[in-house]
C-alpha cells in the first residue's frame, strides 16, 4: 500500500519506517522544511534508538517531500503524527491536525481513510470527519479513524513493533477492515472501538501510568520523613500482579511531551463537562511538587547556593533521547542559576538547552572536575561510573542528590568507605560521611590523597 505520513516527530518517522520494514511504500512530509531536508540527506531529525539502521534498511521505501499535495495524491492511506501540543489555557492545541485535514480535504481527488495517531481529547476525530468533508468540492468521502499510538521515546521502535494491542477507533467497516489488514503484521490483540472511546482510552493509559508514578512519589515524601526505603516498599508492591512493578521508579518527578499536557487537557476536557478528575489534578500536584522537594533538599543542605560549583547529570526528561520538553532539569536549573550557582551540566545526547546560565560540556568527567555538587537528574546508565575508581575524587566536594535513586544505599555505603560523601536521594536516608567534624574529616583524607 502506498502510506502518506504527516509530521516527523517521534510518532510520525517511527510509525513510517516501521511500516516501510513491513513492506510499505511510504511518502513523508512535513512544514518542518529542514526536517525533510535532514532526512533527503541521510540525516535523522531525531534520535531513536535502533531507529538509523532500520531507515537505512528500508530507504527505497522510504520518500521525503515539501510536496504534501502530492502526497495526497499518490497515497491510499494518510497517518496524521503532528504535534497537538498544549496550548495557553492547558488545552490539547489542535491547529496542526486541522491544518493536515484541511488540505486533504481541499487537495484529494478520491474517498481517503485518514487516520490520526496524534493525541486528540474525545469528540476531535468526528470533528475532523466534518472538516475535511466541508473542504472537499469533489464530494469525496473521507473516513476519518483514530489509532492511538503507545510508543515510548527512547524505546519507540521496539515499542512500535512489539505493541501490547493495536488499538482502531472508527464505526465504519471498510475502514476497519482496511486497518486490520494494514496490521495483520503484527503479533497483538487488536481492539476495534468508535472513534471516541479510543482517544479516551489513550488518555485513561497515560493518565493511569502518570498516576502510578506520583502515587509512588507521594509515598516517597512519607518516606523521607519516616527514614524508611522507598525503593524496597515500591519493589514489594510490584511484586504483587495486581499491581505490576513498572511505573513504581520513584525521583524528581514525570516530565516529556506527553504526560504533563495530557492530564492537563484531560482536566480541561472534564471541566467542560461539569465533571472533576482529582486523580489527575493530584497527580500533577504531587508531580510538581517533588521537583520543589529536591531542590529544597539541596537548599538545606549549602544554605546557600552563591557562587557553588553544581553539576547537573542529565537534562532529557528520560534517558536515551535528547528531548528536554517539561524536564525535570528545566526548573531545577532555573532555579539554581537564580540562587547565583556555578551550574555545569552533561547529557549524553543533550546539546542544546534553553536554560541560559547553564555550561554544557561533553564529558561526566568534565562536568564533575571541581565541582562541589552533583544533582543527578536522568538515570542515563552511563552516570553509574561516578562512584567508579577514582571519578568520584574529581569532585571538590563529593556530595551527590540523587533525583533518580540511581545508586543503591549499599553501593553508597561501599563508595564512602573509600571517599567520605553526602549523598541524599528520594524516599530514602541520607548517607553522609559528614559529621559536625566532618569538614576536618573531609580534609584529611584530602592531604592524604
Ligand atoms: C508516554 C507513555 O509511556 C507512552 O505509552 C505514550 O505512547 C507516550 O507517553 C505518548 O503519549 O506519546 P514517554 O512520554 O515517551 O511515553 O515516556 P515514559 O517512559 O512514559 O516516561 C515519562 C516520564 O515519566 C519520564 O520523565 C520518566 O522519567 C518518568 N517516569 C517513568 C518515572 O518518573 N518513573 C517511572 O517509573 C517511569
Amino acid at each position: 500500500m502506498k502510506l502518506g505520513i504527516f509530521g516527523v516527530g517521534y510518532v510520525g518517522l517511527v510509525t513510517a519506517v516501521c511500516f516501510a520494514d513491513k513492506g510499505h511504500d511510504v511518502y513523508i512530509h512535513d512544514t518542518a522544511k529542514e526536517k525533510i531536508a535532514t532526512l533527503q540527506s541521510g540525516g535523522l531529525p531525531i534520535f531513536e534508538e535502533g531507529l538509523e539502521p532500520l531507515l537505512q534498511q528500508n530507504e527505497s521505501k522510504l520518500h521525503y517531500t515539501h510536496n504534501a499535495t502530492a502526497v495526497i495524491h499518490d497515497c491510499d492511506v494518510i497517518f496524521i503524527c503532528v504535534g497537538t501540543p498544549q496550548d495557553t489555557e492547558g488545552n490539547a492545541d489542535l491547529s496542526q491536525v486541522e491544518s493536515v485535514v484541511e488540505i486533504i480535504g481541499k487537495e484529494s481527488r478520491r474517498d481517503k481513510v485518514i487516520i490520526i495517531k496524534s493525541t486528540v481529547p474525545p469528540g476531535s476525530t468526528e470533528n475532523m470527519e466534518k472538516l475535511a468533508q466541508k473542504q472537499n468540492k469533489f464530494g469525496n468521502r473521507f473516513t476519518l479513524v483514530h489509532n492511538p499510538e503507545f510508543l515510548r521515546q527512547g524505546k519507540a521502535v521496539y515499542d512500535f513493533m512489539n505493541p501490547s494491542k493495536i488499538v482502531i477507533g472508527t464505526s465504519d467497516s471498510e475502514a476497519q477492515k482496511l486497518l486490520c489488514s494494514l496490521y495483520k503484521k503484527w503479533n497483538a490483540p487488536i481492539l476495534v472501538t468508535d472513534t471516541k472511546s479510543a482517544e479516551l482510552l489513550k488518555y485513561a493509559a497515560n493518565s493511569f501510568l502518570a498516576m502510578k508514578i506520583s502515587y509512588i512519589n507521594m509515598f516517597s515524601q512519607l518516606s523521607d520523613k519516616l527514614g524508611t526505603n522507598i525503593d524496597d516498599v515500591a519493589y514489594g508492591m510490584g511484586l504483587d500482579p495486581r499491581i505490576g512493578s513498572d511505573f513504581l521508579n520513584t525521583g524528581i518527578g514525570f516530565g516529556g511531551s506527553c504526560f504533563p499536557k495530557d492530564l492537563k487537557a484531560l482536566e480541561n476536557v472534564a471541566a467542560g463537562l461539569n465533571i472533576e478528575l482529582p486523580f489527575i489534578s493530584q497527580t500533577t500536584t504531587i508531580n510538581e511538587k517533588q521537583g520543589d522537594l529536591f531542590y529544597k533538599k539541596i537548599k538545606n543542605f549549602c544554605k546557600s547556593l552563591q557562587n557553588r560549583k553544581v553539576t547537573l547529570l542529565g537534562l532529557s526528561f528520560k534517558p536515551f533521547t535528547e528531548d528536554t520538553r517539561s524536564a525535570p532539569s528545566l526548573l531545577l536549573s532555573q532555579k539554581l542559576v537564580q540562587e547565583g550557582a556555578i551550574v555545569t551540566a552533561y547529557d549524553p545526547l543533550v546539546r542544546d538547552f534553553p536554560v541560559e546560565g547553564v555550561h554544557i560540556v561533553s564529558s561526566l568527567e568534565a562536568a564533575i572536575k571541581d565541582s562541589e555538587m552533583v544533582c543527578l537528574v536522568t538515570e542515563w546508565p552511563e552516570f553509574k561510573k561516578l562512584l567508579h575508581g577514582d571519578v568520584l575524587k574529581l569532585m571538590n566536594e563529593p556530595v551527590i542528590f540523587d533525583g533518580r535513586n540511581m545508586f543503591t544505599l549499599e553501593e553508597i555505603n561501599r563508595a564512602s568507605w573509600y571517599t567520605p560523601l553526602h549523598y541524599e536521594s528520594i524516599g530514602r536516608p541520607t548517607v553522609t560521611s559528614y559529621t559536625d567534624n566532618n569538614q576536618a574529616a573531609n580534609l584529611l583524607v584530602k592531604e592524604k590523597d
